[in-house]
């Protein structure tokens, strides 16, 4: 990994935005998958497409 700045911002009640130039994450089977610039974590558990965001968080109690 390069060195360079990795913004991360937590969204209150939605996911946490990750930037940075080349972002790689390892999901629990051991894929990769890579995304340019910026990615939406999950923080709620409800999303269909974890660990990423995919909007669910609208329709759920969320609020931390
Ligand atoms: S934070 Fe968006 S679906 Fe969970």
């Amino acid at each position: 990994m390069s060195e360079s700045t990795v913004r991360i911002t937590v969204n209150k009640g939605a996911s946490a935005k990750i930037e940075a130039d080349i972002i790689e994450v390892t999901l629990p089977d051991g894929t990769v998958e890579q995304k340019n610039g910026k990615a939406f974590l999950c923080r709620c558990s409800e999303s269909k497409n974890q660990p990423f965001c995919d909007g669910s968080h609208k329709e759920c109690e969320f609020d931390a």
